[in-house]
């Protein structure tokens, strides 16, 4: 496995490069669910490349980025384990030689959901993953639909800029009580862990998104929202836990009787989690 903090030394080596190149981008703290995304481009293409990134610009919150956990040498060993063939970790000042003065927005969907709670969010991520997907030119790019609002929005930029890489939605990854599998659940202290699947339990109730919005509150969440639209229900939470609070977010399809905001039609590529 061959890692590549330059830049200009990973330009140099995609150029000799051919095959089918599967791309796994990822912020680090790898776990079972970044593991399914490597585990599948492995399996699909004859070049698999890992980017380890922590993207400072699609942090709304300075003090999440402050605490977002880092365990690159954990992750060298797990992509090694995996059967990664490449790894780039690059620096902001490369991966932003603009200083970030160049953008990549979008102006519907990237406000809603988490774009409504995380200002600038979404243009962080998108114009990061211009980025990567420029760097790596691959064949397939893969995404975990944990984060599908994310997923959407990276494949319709994939869409409407032309880009030859196909975006592969993959299944959440769960722990066996439910909880989506997230860098952040390691930072859940034991009292807010035990809370947690309740989040996906309640999001999975055939009731109103205000009456789950309500339970999730009676239980002890702070709720940022639980919407249902295009034939999924969405929703973010904070569990606030004696140290830190930790934001999760999760999704699911939407529950047959689930009362919906927007009966806008199912999002092309859905797949059940
Ligand atoms: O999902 C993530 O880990 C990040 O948002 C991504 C896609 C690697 C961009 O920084």
């Amino acid at each position: 496995m061959k890692v590549y903090e330059s830049l200009d030394d990973w330009r140099a080596a995609r150029r000799a490069l051919s095959g089918r190149i599967g791309f796994v981008p990822t912020m680090g703290a790898l776990h079972r669910g970044h593991a399914s995304l490597i585990e599948r481009s492995v399996a699909e293409c004859d070049v698999t490349v890992l980017s380890i990134y922590l993207n400072p610009t699609q942090f709304n919150n300075p003090d999440d980025l402050a605490h977002y956990p880092r365990t690159l040498e954990a992750d060298l060993d797990m992509a090694r384990e995996l059967g990664v063939d490449v790894v780039v970790t690059p620096t902001y000042d490369a991966l932003y030689p603009d200083g970030y003065r160049y953008r990549v927005e979008e102006g519907e969907f990237s406000g809603e959901l988490c774009g409504a709670h995380r200002p600038g969010h979404f243009t962080g991520v998108l114009t990061v993953v211009m980025k990567l997907l420029n760097l790596v030119r691959p064949d397939r790019a893969y995404f975990g639909e944990k984060d599908y609002q994310q997923f959407e929005l990276i494949r319709g930029m994939a869409d409407a800029f032309f880009l030859d890489a196909e975006i592969v939605p993959c299944r959440t990854v769960r722990e066996a009580d439910g909880l989506a599998l997230s860098s952040r659940n390691a930072l859940l202290d034991a009292e807010g862990r035990r809370l947690a699947p309740r989040f996906h339990c309640l999001l999975r109730s055939p009731e109103s998104d205000a009456a789950v919005r309500e339970r999730l509150a009676r239980a002890g969440f702070e709720v940022d929202y639980v919407e249902t639209r295009h034939g999924r229900r969405f929703g973010a939470v904070t569990v606030h836990g004696r140290t830190r609070d930790v934001r999760l977010i999760d999704n699911v399809p939407a529950p047959a009787t689930a009362r919906s905001d927007d009966a806008a039609g199912v999002l092309p590529g859905a797949v059940n989690a």
